[in-house]
């Protein structure tokens, strides 16, 4: 029986190839894993914790590089945030509205999360000076999406093409309150506008055209926020000057990190894996409604609430899957699941089509065109829309090269679909991982032994 082979090169310019070579006589993934805690209520618990006052304490925090952005961003206005592990960090918060004046720019380096919600807390830090830089990817991708709301509110930001590129120069002001109707069903834009919100004197909504995550407004509460929810309109009203005190965080597993054991299993002949401790909070499970429409086999354990957020162990078995139709207010549910999911879609019975995603373009690289260009070097069937993506399943993926653009979840997207293809894959510049899932090779090799 032939075996299979993951090897790591590291190459001259310290970018990393992953090279998966599956056996011919085929691979069951099996066990039971836990995966890293969840990147977006990891950047608010430390957010939080640093503009709170007190003694934040945060257990199973994600120590990728994207919360290390936010920790060192925030160490640098004076919050204390201990050394980040996954048992206990302790954020020792400045109190609201006492953040310092950072000595040197702010670096968010690959993190939207970081640079976008940031940006509301530094507008409103009257008579103090911020800039904020990232990396090359996050120096490309649309910052007038949260400094046109900040402006509206009074905010003084100035950055490339027109304020909309980092990087971004703020000078603190004092903001007024808005009705913000945002164009876009996304989180890091309610999120801004609610944490500028905070050190506004009254009261200020966001509405936006779909629900997304709301882990900003059960933390923002749980720290003592006074927040009006309004679901039939997707409203969340924020009421100024609040005081915010330490809290004790659990961040429960990422289901974005969950969602590439879900598809493996799901795909691999034989498979079944348990994933443990999986955040399910409603805003988030679009991947495992869209996986119950493709009829995987998946099932909720052990259903609990931790930390004001749902969690639940998911056990999914390998199973024969159909295509279907994503779009709508689905989206926001699993923005971040695409690309895997089109893994899923090239494996499934028929054709499957994502629409009303155009959103991808602009996250960590072109999702959409980067899916579609790596997918049909695998010898997938698929077809790029402005909007979407169309793939028809079924065709036997062969190994190839192909290149995750810096993209973490392109990386983590390529190395499953590898796990089904005829020979071996390279993943160039599969480093980029690490930035929501710093163990994925370390799994990768405990579900395939
Ligand atoms: C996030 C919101 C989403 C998501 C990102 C994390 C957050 O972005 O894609 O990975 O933590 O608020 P958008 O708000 O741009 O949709």
């Amino acid at each position: 029986m032939s075996t299979s082979t993951i090897t790591v090169n590291t190459q001259d310019d310290r970018s990393q190839d992953l090279v998966i070579n599956p056996p011919s006589s085929g691979l069951a993934l099996k066990g039971t894993i836990t995966v890293p805690g969840d990147k977006s209520i990891s950047h608010r618990a430390l957010m939080l914790g640093a503009i709170a006052e007190g003694e934040t304490i945060i257990e199973g925090l994600l120590i990728g590089e994207d919360p290390r952005s936010t920790a060192k961003c925030f160490r640098a206005m004076g919050a204390k945030i201990g050394q980040l592990n996954t048992e206990k960090v302790r954020v020792k918060g400045v109190g609201l509205g006492n953040l310092k004046e950072p000595l040197d720019v702010l670096n968010a380096g690959n993190s939207g999360t970081t640079m976008r919600l940031m940006l509301g807390i530094l507008a409103s830090h009257s008579g103090r000076f911020f800039t904020v830089t990232g990396d090359s990817s996050l120096r490309s991708r649309p910052m007038s999406r949260v400094v046109k709301p900040l402006v509206q509110m009074g905010a003084a930001i100035w950055g490339r093409k027109d304020n909309a590129l980092a990087p971004l120069a703020v000078k603190g002001k004092e903001l007024k309150p808005i009705h913000y109707l945002s164009p876009v069903a996304s989180a890091q834009v309610k999120s801004c506008v609610l944490l500028a919100g905070l050190m506004v004197e009254g009261k200020t909504t966001v509405t936006e055209p779909a629900l997304s995550r709301d882990h900003s407004e059960r933390m923002l509460k749980a720290f003592g926020a006074e927040l009006e929810i309004n679901p039939t309109t997707n409203s969340v009203t924020i009421t100024g000057k609040p005081t915010l005190k330490g809290q004790h965080i659990i961040v429960p597993g990422d289901i974005s990190s969950a969602a590439f054991w879900l598809v493996a299993a799901a795909i691999v002949p034989g498979s079944e894996l348990l994933i443990t401790n999986v955040g399910v909070n409603p805003t988030r499970i679009g991947i495992l409604e869209v996986l119950a429409m493709m009829e995987a086999d998946i099932t909720q354990e052990n259903e609990r609430m931790v930390a004001g957020e749902p969690v639940v162990d998911l056990r999914v078995k390998y199973s024969k899957l159909k295509a279907c139709t994503i779009g709508g207010n689905l989206i926001p549910r699993l923005i971040d699941e695409i690309p895997i999911l089109a893994v899923a879609a090239a494996c499934a019975e028929g054709t499957t089509i994502i629409k009303d995603a155009a959103e991808l373009r602009v996250k960590e690289s072109d999702r959409l065109a980067v899916m579609a260009s790596e997918l049909t070097k695998m010898g997938a069937k698929v077809t790029e829309r402005p909007d979407g993506l169309e793939i028809t399943g079924g065709q036997p993926l062969k190994g190839a090269e192909v290149d995750s653009y810096t993209d973490h979840r392109i990386a983590m997207s390529f190395a499953i679909a590898s796990l089904i293809a005829k020979d071996a894959t390279t993943i160039h510049r599969a480093e980029a991982a690490s930035i929501s899932y710093p163990n994925f090779v370390a799994t990768l090799e405990q579900v395939m032994t």
